[in-house]
């Protein structure tokens, strides 16, 4: 007879904010290295800036976006700690791959094998300064210290939370999060989004965005009773993001950016818009 613990192991995990667990594995097919939105990205928009990603999930995005890019700072922010102590994970362990000067592992696998190799022991979240340090007992190349410096990662409800004057940043990205912020805080909470997003970007700031288009909402707006109650209420649809960014938001411009994903995995074939403060 199965216990009660089997059984509740058993039950299907709900993420209602998109918080998945090995995201990547959803989404990366098995043989992709690099993430190929990292293909329609400029460097411009990111070498020796501040940088915002938002929803940053389990950070591989921000972290090969950093490395790639060579941004100024990155800060990945998302609603599940869980979620930013995977990113921490992810973070040490490239700066250990780079450093022992291991080929880096499929974005998939670097987390499920850190995972496997504490299974069982409870995970404890370190600082940055705090993983810095203990990285750096271990190796001491001055690259890996780079990293450390550049990406961090922080816990925080964006559209909740409130963004004191002050801080400001080059670039933001909100990369298939809109959809979730939509059912979950309706079509206020999206305008609060892409407010607040406004506000924090400097002039001539860029936002990139990844819309999930309005059919894919239908197969998650069952997630939670909020999420239900909204799906019915909400009004605004994902085709008219762009004109809600240049008419009301005030971004002076937009590029489309999604053709130079057209060969792409299935997964990655959504929209991605770029607009310019
Ligand atoms: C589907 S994942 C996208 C991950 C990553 N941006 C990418 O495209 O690879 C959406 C992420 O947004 C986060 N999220 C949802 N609502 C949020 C909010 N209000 N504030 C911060 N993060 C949020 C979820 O926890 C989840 O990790």
């Amino acid at each position: 007879m199965e216990t009660q613990k089997e059984n509740s192991k058993k039950r299907k995990q709900v993420f209602p904010y998109g918080n998945y667990k090995s995201y990547y594995g959803y989404r990366i097919d098995q043989g992709v290295d690099e993430d190929p939105r990292l293909k329609v990205l400029k460097k411009e928009w990111f070498e020796g800036k501040e940088c915002l990603d938002i929803g940053c999930n389990n950070g591989i995005i921000t972290i090969q976006i950093a490395r790639k890019f060579c941004c100024r700072s990155i800060l990945g922010i998302d609603i599940d700690s869980d979620r930013v102590e995977d990113a921490y994970w992810n973070l040490r362990k490239t700066v250990r791959l780079k450093s022992t000067g291991n080929k880096p592992v499929k974005a998939s696998k670097l987390q499920d094998k850190e995972h496997a190799d504490d299974s069982g022991s409870s995970v404890t979240v370190l600082s940055n300064v705090e993983a810095k340090e203990k990285i750096s007992k271990e190796h001491s190349s001055s690259e890996q210290i780079d990293l450390f410096s550049i990406v961090s990662f922080k816990r925080e409800n964006f559209v909740q939370s409130r963004h004191p004057p002050g801080k400001n940043y080059d670039t933001i990205l909100c990369l298939s999060v809109t959809k979730w912020i939509h059912l979950n805080w309706g079509d206020d909470g999206l305008i609060t989004l892409f407010a607040e997003i406004w506000k924090l970007l400097r002039p001539g700031g860029i936002f990139v965005v990844e819309p999930q288009p309005w059919k894919s909402y239908e197969s998650n707006r069952n997630v939670s009773e909020t999420t239900t109650a909204n799906y019915r209420n909400i009004t605004i649809r994902p085709e008219q993001f762009q004109e809600i960014l240049l008419d009301k938001i005030g971004f002076r411009t937009v590029e489309d950016v999604t053709s130079g994903l057209a060969n792409s995995k299935t997964g990655f074939n959504r929209p991605i818009l770029v607009f310019r403060k």
